[in-house]
């Protein structure tokens, strides 16, 4: 089929021409004496992006997964209790990550479509007099289930009940894309991935470090090599790295944030509410929900649309795929079937996201599930134009 493909999945993202050719130069020399020259100021302004002052921002080769493992690797040991909660794929992911390190996890299990429960963190942290939970997790915005969670209620909370665990925060899906604030919320360790909001391929886990969570490392004894913190601040203290570094995304690293610093953090968060919210206008229009059982949770990165019943969203995927040339998200583990998932993240705008919801529409006529063509589109459009629905007059 002719034409491009349009790739409407919450990562891998869209790439921009700047990032990919930044990304074209022969390979070089990763212990050059002048290779600092470039890595510090790297890594200077990636704290602008994860917004910390205090912090530091490393970056590993790896993905959003090692990220994770990196976090509780490098400031938890054997035993230590955590809290967490699981609304979705990747909370549960990560939550079962904590298990597998041998750490004693106590979980709250949510609704897939709520976000982190706050009024139960409270209780549990209360209970907690002794401070035997050594950290708390928050998936920030689960991507499966298209929900935001309130990180900042969570840094009230331990503030208020002055609890000392450390804040571990997964941001694969948000950073650089929604608002995020590492030192305002407290956050002790902040993941990201390259694929997502950084708008670069797959290859690197990009993880904030607050200076609480560096000084425990020594004390932390789960088993870690290739993720250890201490020797990646060593080495990068002088704009090096422990192990060969992937230098070719390194450079669409430094065009990516050239990117993001030059449109400005609060306007590239205005600009993924406004796509976000043409979206959930099309869903509604089509008379359809969202996962996000409320909409001040709803993620401006990513749309899970719930079917009706009886109709099989990989139906709709997969028609929207091979008919139609467009790729969106399934619904994953539980959700499977029951939703699809428009990605609206990193370098998109409104007719890419025209697009996306043109091919929705095609496949779900294609599927079966009758509604009125263009319904979802029109109600977009009227969103992004700030029109109202026009009454054609007759001349
Ligand atoms: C919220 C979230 N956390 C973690 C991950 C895992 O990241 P990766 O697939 O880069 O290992 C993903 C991947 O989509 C994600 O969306």
């Amino acid at each position: 089929m002719t034409g491009y493909h349009c790739l409407a999945i919450p990562g891998p993202t869209n790439m921009p021409f700047e990032i990919r050719q930044a990304m074209e130069l022969p390979l070089e020399d990763h212990r050059a004496p002048d290779f600092g020259e470039f890595t510090l100021p790297l890594l200077d302004d990636l704290k602008k992006i994860f917004r910390t002052q205090t912090g530091r921002v490393f970056v590993f080769p790896g993905s959003g997964t090692g990220g994770w493992e990196s976090a509780i690797a490098n400031t938890l040991s054997e035993g230590d209790r955590i809290l967490t909660s699981v609304y979705g794929h990747f909370s549960h992911l990560w939550a079962d990550m904590c298990k597998r390190f041998k750490l004693n996890v106590d979980i709250i299990n949510q609704n897939w479509g709520k976000g982190v429960p706050l009024e139960k963190y409270r209780e549990l942290l209360e209970k907690d007099k002794n401070h035997s939970i050594k950290a708390v997790l928050v998936c920030h915005n689960e991507t499966a289930t298209g929900v935001t969670s309130d990180v900042m209620g969570v840094r009230h909370i331990l503030d208020e009940l002055s609890h000392p665990a450390l804040l571990l925060v997964d941001g694969v899906s948000s950073i650089g894309s929604l608002e995020f604030h590492m030192d305002y919320w407290g956050i002790d360790v902040a993941v990201s991935a390259s694929q997502k909001g950084f708008m670069m391929p797959t290859g690197l886990a990009i993880v904030g470090v607050s200076k609480k969570a560096l000084s425990l490392c020594d004390k932390a004894d789960l088993p870690r090599c290739f993720f250890d913190f201490s020797e990646m601040a060593r080495m990068n203290d002088d704009g090096y790295f422990p192990y060969t570094p992937a230098t070719n995304l390194l450079r669409g690293l430094r065009a990516s944030v050239d990117m993001l610093l030059k449109e400005g953090l609060d306007n590239v968060h205005k600009r993924h509410f406004r796509l976000a919210e043409g979206v959930r206008r099309a869903v509604a229009a089509w008379g359809l929900s969202t996962c996000a059982e409320r909409p001040e949770f709803s993620s401006d990165t990513v749309t899970a649309v719930k079917v009706k019943p009886g109709i099989d969203a990989n139906e709709i995927i997969k028609h929207a795929y091979y008919d139609f040339k467009v790729s969106l998200g399934g619904g994953l583990s539980i959700l499977n079937g029951d939703v699809f998932r428009i990605g609206h993240l990193g370098w998109t705008n409104e007719t890419m996201i025209l697009q996306a919801l043109g091919g929705v529409e095609l496949a779900m006529l294609k599927s079966g599930f009758l509604f009125e063509p263009g319904a979802g589109v029109g109600a977009a459009i009227q969103h992004y134009s700030g029109t109202k629905r026009l009454v054609l007059q007759a001349a």
